[in-house]
């Protein structure tokens, strides 16, 4: 039966360039839809850029036109890129539409109606100079926690800890530099703590159809510790779509971009729907029988399975029948870098390599659930190499000649025997539930399996041979022709990742498009293929490298604020997602500013009423200091009485709540584990300088 399903990736910032990481998800999402295309269901594929917000609004000003500009031309570049990739997209729209205002506000209204909109008055920071209010990243100030310099509103990037931007000392405006003051406004809230909305939640994230298991539990979380109300408005001057009165008239308060994002994914539809005529109701009323999914990355969850949810099921739409949440992309291991050159963009991957190696590697690593994938790129090139290379495009590099030379380009009767793993291939259908799973890494292990099958029957049979030999004439056009049906069958299982080149093996084969099919049939006796051309080379490790120097970039950041997207709880996960991980260049005065000292350990104890501290008593070689750690979750304090470590010996001190702390031990941590208290080597005594 055919199904009828729409299916999105998330919007992306129309301020930034489309890099590898966003690309992890548009190319899984258009993998699952051209799959479902081959198999005959209808299926249509909507995106959109998501153009609102106040850094969009700023980096206009700051290039000196208007947001609508902007957003046009970053359109265009983001169409190019997707176009590169091969992303084929049934529609790619713009939030800023009109279709897009509409569905924000018909939503909107019906949850005022329902009673799940509060107008309430909140004090915010706001810029005397720019007459704004600034979002927390636009807000900088000392971090209260480690007393970093230069910190972000909303959480301090030297410690991590997350703040209130009220928290912060001596706090500045980073659009004016100016002291921001506080004000208050009023603010339109969604009104998430209803139970209503929490007894809705509860029971759509508990049907497993719906989201992953591990996003269940996350999600559970999140719904344990209670939803607070959703703060969708945001003042003037905005970039967005202002929020009418009952009247239609302006109030000055603008849809909070979160808000109408998601609802563009409507809007896309909706104009797609009027070019295609379809019916957009038939797609979003409640009972609807169409398939919704959502295709978006884990930083994102809280938005799209909790407030669209429950904004869509409060305002009398369909909700989405599954989000399908993936993990985040590293580079060689690590978060992608500006500085190692591996925070690479869309545009210059299409520089200097083949979109459709990356599209088969990403595929060969995604699984459907949400870790994190990496593109170790030493392993980019060999697997692309031996796989698509060195496995699957030989089999007709091999073989396809003989055809031409030898048989005037027409096929001869299939070997049975040597396809009978290929029919049972396709009998058992399992190629097809991997793509249907998004278990793309299983389907291509298993399309790998039949070109190894098929590999293996021409390096026994050896053509090459055969063509020597007097009288094998019968022979050799047999396993050719074999070889050809082999060949279309993974490229038809190929096809939904690698969509160009299974064009060109099309029209080299002279068939038409290939559609999925459930049964097993040889090219036909007497077909004519065409001459076989070159399909793919090999990856040159010395592009990769080209690229990833094109990429590097001077290790000062440049501090261009990144859009406020995040739900509190996430919010430092996004973060540091993306933000380059290195620190910025110093000289080697500062650095000597910095008095590093060996020290034993002296004595270590619980501190009453602390969580998370030890009290050391640091020996620098005759003198002693104090100093709170936050290491207890790491070391009981007997096994650290008398070791050697290192501390920061200048660092000013401090009166914390438990007494004065007079500098800091050095450990290391990060995603991974820690902290790690680090040790000399022996020999070093207490109170040696390090430099
Ligand atoms: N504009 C919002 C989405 C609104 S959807 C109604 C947004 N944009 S984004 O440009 O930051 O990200 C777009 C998508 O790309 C998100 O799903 C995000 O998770 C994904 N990725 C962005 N960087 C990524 C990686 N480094 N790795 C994997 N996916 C990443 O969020
Ligand atoms: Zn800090």
């Amino acid at each position: 039966m055919s199904r009828k399903i729409l299916v999105t990736s998330a919007l992306p910032y129309a301020n930034g360039s489309i890099h590898l990481g966003h690309l992890v998800e548009y190319i899984q999402t258009d993998i699952w839809a051209r799959f479902q295309k081959m198999r005959g269901h209808s299926c249509v594929y909507c995106c959109a850029d998501d153009t609102h917000g106040t850094p969009i609004m700023l980096r206009a000003e700051k290039e000196g036109i208007t947001p609508e500009q902007l957003i046009d031309r970053v359109w265009h570049e983001h169409k190019r890129d997707f176009d590169g990739f091969h992303v084929d997209f049934d529609n790619y729209y713009s939030t800023h539409s009109k279709e897009t205002r509409h569905y924000a506000d018909t939503i909107y209204t019906r949850l005022k109606e329902a009673g799940l909109i509060e107008i309430r008055s909140i004090e915010q920071y706001y810029d005397p100079v720019k007459e704004m209010f600034l979002p927390d990243r636009f807000i900088k100030g000392e971090c209260p926690k480690c007393h970093a310099k230069d910190q972000y509103g909303d959480n301090c990037e030297a410690c991590g800890a997350a703040y209130q931007p009220t928290d912060l000392i001596e706090p500045y405006s980073a659009v004016s530099g100016a002291k921001p003051v506080r004000k208050s406004s009023d603010h339109h809230f969604f009104k998430l703590s209803d139970p209503r909305c929490a007894d809705f939640l509860k029971a759509w994230i508990a049907d497993p159809k719906h989201v992953q298991t591990e996003a269940a539990n996350k999600l559970g979380e999140w719904l344990q510790a209670g939803l607070s109300d959703w703060d969708i408005s945001r003042d003037a001057p905005y970039f967005g779509f202002e929020i009418p009165d009952e009247f239609g008239k302006s109030t000055g308060k603008y849809y909070y971009v979160w808000l109408d994002a998601p609802i563009g994914y409507m809007g896309s539809f909706q104009n797609y729907c009027d070019k295609n005529g379809l019916d957009f109701d038939e797609y979003w009323k409640p009972d609807s029988e169409a398939e919704l999914y959502h295709f978006i990355g884990k930083d994102i969850l809280y938005f799209h399975a909790l407030f669209w949810p429950a904004e869509l099921a409060h305002a009398g739409f369909r909700t989405p029948t599954g989000v399908f949440c993936h993990g985040f992309l590293t580079v060689n291991g690590t978060k992608m870098s500006k500085s190692r050159g591996t925070f690479i963009t869309a545009e210059s991957y299409l520089n200097h390599l083949n979109p459709e190696w990356l599209r088969y590697y990403y595929a060969a690593k995604l699984n459907g659930s949400m870790e994190d994938i990496d593109l170790n790129l030493e392993d980019f090139a060999a697997r692309v190499n031996s796989d698509l290379v060195g496995k699957y495009v030989n089999i007709a590099s091999r073989c396809a000649g003989f055809i031409s030379k030898r048989f005037e380009g027409k096929l001869g009767a299939s070997d049975t025997g040597a396809t009978a793993e290929f029919f049972a291939a396709f009998a058992k259908g399992e190629i097809a539930q991997s793509y249907e799973d998004r278990d793309y890494g299983r389907a291509l292990r298993e399309i790998m399996r039949l070109a190894d099958v098929a590999n293996q029957y021409i390096a026994e049979k050896q053509p090459w041979t055969m063509a020597k030999q007097e009288g094998r004439e019968a022979e050799l056009h047999e396993v050719c022709s074999t070889a050809m049906t082999l060949f279309r069958d993974l490229t038809l299982y190929l096809k939904p990742v690698l969509p160009k080149l299974a064009e060109q093996v099309e029209a080299f084969l002279n068939i038409p498009p290939l559609t999925w099919t459930d049964t097993w049939t040889p090219l036909p006796a007497g077909h004519a293929i065409k001459e076989y051309q070159h399909l793919m080379t090999r990856i040159d490790p010395k592009k990769i490298d080209t690229m990833v120097e094109e990429n590097k970039q001077s290790l000062a950041p440049t501090p261009d604020p990144a859009p406020v997207k995040h739900a509190e709880h996430q919010q430092n996960e996004a973060k540091a997602a993306a933000a380059s991980p290195w620190e910025p260049f110093i000289n080697i005065d500062d650095f000597t500013k910095v008095d590093l000292r060996i020290v034993r350990i002296a004595n270590a104890e619980h501190v009453e009423g602390a969580d998370k501290l030890l009290k050391l008593t640091l020996d620098l070689g005759g003198e002693t200091r104090t100093v709170f750690a936050g290491i207890k979750a790491a070391y009981a304090p007997e096994t650290l009485v008398g070791r050697l470590t290192v501390m920061v010996a200048n660092l000013a001190p401090r009166k914390m709540k438990f007494g004065m702390s007079e500098g800091m031990v050095l450990a290391a941590s990060d995603e991974r584990g820690g902290p790690f208290l680090l040790s000399p080597d022996s020999g070093a005594q207490p109170g040696m300088r390090i430099k």
